[in-house]
Formats: structure tokens, C-alpha cells, sequence
């Protein structure tokens, strides 16, 4: 049997790929070697989602009295969180899996290993068996990164450190948590586990959190959760790490953060290894799997999409490339683009935000008008938010009058940026954007607002 597609590694690409390929009639195989659902599904953002949202109503529930609710004991049962968590996980994966069955996707759950070239096609190796597929998809995403810091490999194997893997395995809430990195994952992280009772103390390397992020929400998003009492040590870069504490300097001289477990978060490398792409030739640089706008790879017929190509490692443009390489495959027109593509950081606030930001269209000599309003001009926000200190911030680039960037930290944030997305991506101008009749009372009115203050 010469399969149409061979998919390697059924996460967000992976399965998508999967469900859209079969609908275009492929004949498809899915190979996975851990489980179907990927990073995302099994331990990103989904499960990372069931324990914020646990912590979001813990947190209601203990400031309720501002709002008239009164809590006598607010806290949070680790153990009934995390089988909730197992549970949504297992629906999720449970309904990707019959989807693709649903569809005649056929799944291998083993590791799958490109094995050379025939006249077929492709040939993969997995559980034994030797598979040909016309095209090839390489997604097989990502794990965190694992820097050379003395101590790290050694009080990893301890269990000592953790990534987003093992984290949201734990049993136990840990007394005082370390992060290491106030990137994505970081935060979240630091944010559930700080509501679940632990001391956490955020490591940081550079001067604010949430990577490239705007500054001024940046900021905004360290002051709430200091004021939470979460402890940040920024511009301090980890040197060693011994058992029971990690060793950062900050301004020259050695500190130490004592704790009970630490999570390293600090970004994630593509998963290009044992995969035998350099037996047919596949191009890797130090990002992952070289593609171009159609999620080719140098070779014919092969293509790669999610984190494993590290163009922007988020699961919903793991979504769009697969899809585009999908539509390449069936022969249709289609391209990727990573113009309009919105991050979110789950918090609370929750911050989130598409296009340019102030600096990355200055630093592209865009000629700009910068926008930022309190949140408190949404009333929803001011109903909903007891001294809310939310704002948002809209690029407009002056030469076509055309919204080309927001950034919000608030809450809903992650619901209502893709409305902001459709507007940045369709390059709408301001005028059309000023005849959109918002639904109210809501925040996303902020948008309509922003745009009116211009
Ligand atoms: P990240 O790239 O978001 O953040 C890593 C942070 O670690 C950066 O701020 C960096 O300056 C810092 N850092 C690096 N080396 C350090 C050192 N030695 N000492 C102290 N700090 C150091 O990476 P993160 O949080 O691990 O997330 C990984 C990926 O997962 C990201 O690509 C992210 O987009 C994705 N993700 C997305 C989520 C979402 O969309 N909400 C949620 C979680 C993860």
C-alpha cells in the first residue's frame, strides 16, 4: 500500500493535517510515538488551561468580598484539579482520535523514522514495519530546551526540575516553587501555582516578562502578579543549579532561591532528531526543518509544519501551516502567513495581542500613531473588574490609516483578539473598522473605543 501522506507526530499539525488531508480524499497514515493530541493536547495548553481556570475561580472566590461574595475557606484540591485536567485531556485526545478514525486516517502509535526513497515514494519505518507515502509532513514539534547550566541534567534525573511536562504531573503542591523563565510558560505556571498555595519566585534573565511582548503590558502584568506576591528576580541568569536551590546572578554577584521543585521554562527546540531526514536530504538549521511559504522542505513532496520548523511555536500556527501544506498537496493555491498570527498568555489578566507592536513597526520605520486607553472605557471591564488596571494599545500605520497591531491585558483578552486578528489581517481601515457595530455591553467594545480616541 503507497499511502498519499505519511504525517510524522500527531499533534495540533499533525492531526489537523490528518483530518484535512482525508477529507481531500487522501489515504492517509498518522504515525505517533507518545500520544495523539501532542504537546498541546496532553501537556500544554489544554491541560495548563483546566488548572488556570481552577485558579481563576479560587482567586473570585477568595477577593469576592468587593463584589458581595462571601467565601469562608477558598483553596484549591490539587488532587480533584488534576483529575479534572486528566479528564478534559482525555476527551480532547479521545475525540481527535475517533475524528481520525472517523475519517480512515490510519494511526501507527510508535516512533516512525524516514528510511530512504524508492519509486513509490518515501519510505518511514515504524513498529517494525516499512511504510511508502507520496508526501511526507514532518511535525513532530518540539521539547523544552535543556541548556548546558551545571547541576541542571543531574537535578533533572533527581526530579528536582521540571518542565511543562512533569509539572502538571505533580501530586503535591510544592512549598516554594522557582521558575526559571518569565516566558509563556513561565507565567502560567507561576500563576496556577502561586493560587495553589506555593511561594514562587520567577528567574528571568532579561529586564521584562513575557518575551516580546509590549513593555508597558509587560509591566503591567509583573505589577499585578507582584502584588499577588509573586517575586520576580529580573535580569538574573541562572549559573547552577544544586539540590534544593538555584544559583542566579543578578548584577555581578551570586544570589541564590531556595525551593522545593523548580520549573525550567526557558523557550523549546525543535524535535529534528532520530527522525532520518538526513537520509533523503531534509535541511535543518538551528530553528528546525527549513520550509518556505508553502511548508515545503528542500526535498520534493515533503513538507513540515508546527513547532518543528521554530518559525513561531504556538498551536494555532500549527493549525493554519498544516492546512496550507495540505492545500499544496491537493494542488490548490495557498500560502502561509505569519503577518496576523496573535499570542496569548493565560493569566489573569490575560494578555494577548496580534501585529506590530509600537517598536517592531518602529523598528520598521513605519510611519505610526500609537494608541493606548484604560481598559475601564469597556463597561463590562469596570463591572466586572474591582480596580482593573487593564489597557489597551492599537498601531495604526498613517499611510494607509489602517490598524496594523493591538495589544490588550485584561481580561477576555484571549476570547476577543481574534477579532482583532481578522481586522489587522484584513488590513481594514480605520474608517471601515469605525462602522463595525460591537455587541453591548462588552469588553471588545475597547476595540471600537481605541479606535474612536485615535
Ligand atoms: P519563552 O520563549 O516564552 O520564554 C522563555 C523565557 O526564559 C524568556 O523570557 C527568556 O528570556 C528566559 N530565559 C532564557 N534563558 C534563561 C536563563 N538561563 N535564566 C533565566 N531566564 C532565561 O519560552 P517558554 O515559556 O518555555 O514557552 C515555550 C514555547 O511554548 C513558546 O514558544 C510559547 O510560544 C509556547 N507556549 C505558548 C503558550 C500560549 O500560547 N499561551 C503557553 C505555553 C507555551
Amino acid at each position: 500500500m503507497v499511502y498519499d501522506l505519511i504525517i510524522l507526530g500527531g499533534g495540533p499539525a499533525g492531526y489537523l493535517a490528518g483530518e484535512r488531508a482525508a477529507h481531500e480524499g487522501m489515504k492517509v497514515l498518522l504515525i505517533e510515538e507518545r500520544f495523539i493530541g501532542g504537546v498541546c493536547l496532553n501537556e500544554g495548553c489544554i491541560p495548563s488551561k483546566a488548572y488556570l481556570y481552577a485558579a481563576k475561580l479560587k482567586d473570585g472566590a477568595a477577593h469576592g468580598e468587593k463584589y458581595g461574595v462571601i467565601a469562608k475557606e477558598t483553596r484549591l484540591d490539587h488532587a480533584v484539579v488534576n483529575s479534572r485536567k486528566d479528564k478534559v485531556v482525555k476527551v480532547l485526545t479521545g475525540g481527535v482520535r475517533s475524528t481520525l478514525k472517523g475519517l480512515g486516517v490510519e494511526i501507527i502509535e510508535a516512533h516512525g523514522e524516514i528510511a530512504g526513497k524508492s519509486a513509490e515514494g518515501y519510505e518511514v519505518l515504524a513498529a517494525g514495519e516499512k511504510y511508502q507515502g507520496k508526501n511526507l509532513l514532518i511535525s513532530t514539534g518540539s521539547t523544552a530546551a535543556m541548556p548546558p547550566i551545571p547541576g541542571l541534567k543531574e537535578q533533572f534525573e533527581a526530579g528536582f526540575i521540571l518542565t511543562n511536562r512533569e509539572i502538571l504531573d505533580l501530586k503535591e503542591i510544592p512549598g516554594e516553587l522557582a521558575v526559571i523563565g518569565g516566558g509563556v510558560i513561565g507565567l502560567e505556571m507561576a500563576s496556577y501555582f502561586h493560587s495553589a498555595g506555593s511561594k514562587v519566585t520567577v528567574i528571568e534573565m532579561l529586564r521584562q516578562v513575557g518575551g516580546p511582548i509590549d513593555p508597558d503590558i509587560a509591566a503591567l502584568l509583573k505589577k499585578n502578579y507582584e502584588k499577588k506576591g509573586v517575586t520576580f528576580k529580573m535580569g538574573c541568569k541562572v549559573t547552577r543549579i544544586e539540590a534544593g536551590r538555584v544559583i542566579y546572578e543578578e548584577n555581578g554577584a551570586e544570589q541564590s532561591a531556595p525551593a522545593d521543585k523548580v520549573l525550567l521554562s526557558i523557550g523549546r527546540v525543535a524535535r529534528t532528531r532520530d527522525l532520518g531526514l538526513e537520509k533523503i536530504g531534509v535541511l535543518t538549521e538551528h530553528a528546525g526543518v527549513v520550509t518556505d511559504e508553502k511548508m515545503k522542505t528542500n526535498i520534493p513532496g515533503v513538507y513540515a509544519a508546527g513547532d518543528v520548523n521554530g518559525k513561531s511555536m504556538l498551536a494555532h500556527t500549527a493549525y493554519r501551516e498544516a492546512e496550507v501544506a495540505v492545500n499544496i498537496i491537493a494542488g490548490k493555491k495557498d500560502k502561509m502567513s505569519y503577518a496576523a498570527i496573535p499570542g496569548v498568555i493565560y493569566t489573569n489578566p490575560e494578555v494577548a495581542g496580534v501585529g506590530e507592536t509600537e517598536q517592531t513597526a518602529k523598528d520598521k520605520g513605519m510611519d505610526v500613531t500609537v494608541k493606548t486607553i484604560s481598559m475601564r472605557y469597556a463597561g463590562r471591564y469596570i463591572a466586572e473588574n474591582e480596580g482593573g488596571d487593564g489597557i489597551i494599545k492599537i498601531i495604526v500605520d498613517n499611510k494607509w490609516d489602517r490598524l496594523i497591531g493591538v495589544h490588550m491585558i485584561a481580561n477576555y483578552a484571549s476570547e476577543l483578539i481574534w477579532g482583532a486578528d481578522a481586522l489587522v489581517g484584513t488590513s481594514m481601515t480605520i474608517e471601515q473598522i469605525k462602522k463595525i457595530v460591537f455587541p453591548h455591553p462588552t469588553v471588545s467594545e475597547i476595540i471600537r473605543e481605541a479606535v474612536f480616541q485615535l
